[in-house]
């Protein structure tokens, strides 16, 4: 049996190849490079959900429908208790997406698609005491989620970094939560349930929680100064630097890099605080260097939080967000996936080896 299920393969896909030796990632048949420097997020949605839904997505007719299906969903977000509203952001999504009808056909994919970008944006103004913000349906799904996270309409560099981030998280083969949202999926529970599940597992710390503490760890370091010795001690606590390592990725993770590009005209438009950018080269430089030290056995490489963190902090997300902006990108991969896996077939029905103690004899 393979810990973690490491290098097991449990299913066939036509939608993303991760190739870890390499450091590439192919998005149906696109290298990344290729697709985070032409796509927008609505041209990638297409991309991945076309065949797999009783309906053909052309990219410039989705960007209307998702238009439409934002301004439908706006109503659900004025009923929120204060109980629930206390929970972290990607707990209340959760809360309000699991509200949402299931269901397996393009309409429920299009909702979905949708939930996310007008929840979070809301449930981040309500949490901080101000009035959500009405979606715009003529707007990109992109500009949108700035507009209603700020009120205002975002600049071009800022709709396009948002956009740089959704596409180069889009798909990302069999990471936990999607293979989360194909178990759910082979049991034909509806596309709400599974990307319910997918979330479920994409906000632990180890998947998509991860870009928040990076952000704390910046903190915590302060100057670049201290990087090397911050960093020393986390170790000798057997802490992991956040941010760094990948079960599939022996080298560096290419959507890192991806979003350091992604930010490059956000700091020339001074909308990035060049100190914090500065602070992260350095804490990266130190941090490879000290794993290189610490783990010699182990290749280990920044991973994509690393620049998530720096992206969506320059974008105004708070950072208690960040795991919800990840799912914002995400979920159009897992219904990608729960509907390759739902036209499969097969029930994912795995076995296990009992190690337990045999029954006393009577
Ligand atoms: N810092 C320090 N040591 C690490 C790290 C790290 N970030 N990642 C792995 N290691 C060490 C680990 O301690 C172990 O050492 P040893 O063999 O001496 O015990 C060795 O590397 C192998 O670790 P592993 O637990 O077998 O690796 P894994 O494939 O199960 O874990 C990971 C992958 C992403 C969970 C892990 O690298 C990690 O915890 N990283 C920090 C959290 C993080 O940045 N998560 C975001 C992942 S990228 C987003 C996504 O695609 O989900």
């Amino acid at each position: 049996m393979k810990n973690g299920l490491e290098d097991v393969i449990a299913a066939e896909t036509q939608l993303s190849d991760v190739d870890g030796e390499a450091g590439r990632l192919i998005i149906r048949g696109v290298s990344l490079d290729q697709l985070v420097s032409t796509a927008t997020y609505e041209s990638v949605a297409a991309l991945l959900l076309d065949g797999l839904t009783e309906r053909h997505v052309a990219p410039a007719e989705l960007r209307p429908w998702l238009g439409e299906m934002r301004e439908r969903l706006f109503a659900h977000v004025t009923a929120l208790d204060s109980q629930l509203l206390a929970l972290p952001p990607v707990d209340v999504m959760r809360a309000l997406i699991a509200r949402l009808p299931d269901g397996e056909d393009f309409e429920a994919a299009l909702r979905l698609l949708a939930a996310p970008a007008v929840f979070l944006p809301a449930i981040l103004r309500l949490q901080a005491g101000n009035d959500p913000v009405a979606p715009d349906g003529s707007l990109s799904q992109a500009t949108d989620i700035l507009h209603m996270l700020t009120g205002e309409l975002p600049s071009a560099e800022q709709t396009a970094a948002l956009d740089a981030y959704l596409v180069t998280i889009c798909d990302h083969g069999l990471n936990a939560s999607t293979f989360a949202s194909r178990v759910i999926a082979s049991t034909r529970a509806g596309l709400t349930s599974s990307v319910l599940a997918a979330i479920s597992a994409l906000k632990g710390p180890l998947h998509g929680g991860a870009p928040g503490p990076v952000l704390d760890m910046f903190d915590a370091i302060g100057t670049e100064g201290n990087a090397r010795g911050w960093l020393g001690q986390a170790l000798d606590r057997g802490e992991r630097l956040m941010g760094f390592g990948h079960r599939i990725y022996r080298v560096r993770d290419p959507r890192a890099d991806a979003l350091k590009q992604a930010l490059r005209p956000l700091v020339s438009a001074g909308q990035v605080d060049r100190q914090r950018i500065e602070l992260a080269e350095a804490v990266e430089r130190a941090a490879l260097a000290i794993l290189k030290e610490r783990k010699p056995d182990r290749p280990l490489d920044v991973n994509v939080e690393f620049y998530t963190a720096l992206l969506l902090d320059a974008l105004g997300f708070p950072r208690r967000s960040f795991t919800g902006v990840f799912a914002i990108g995400r979920t159009v991969g897992w219904i990608a996936h729960a509907r390759e896996q739902a036209l499969e077939g097969r029930l994912i029905r795995p076995r296990s080896v009992y190690v337990g103690p045999s029954p006393k004899a009577a």
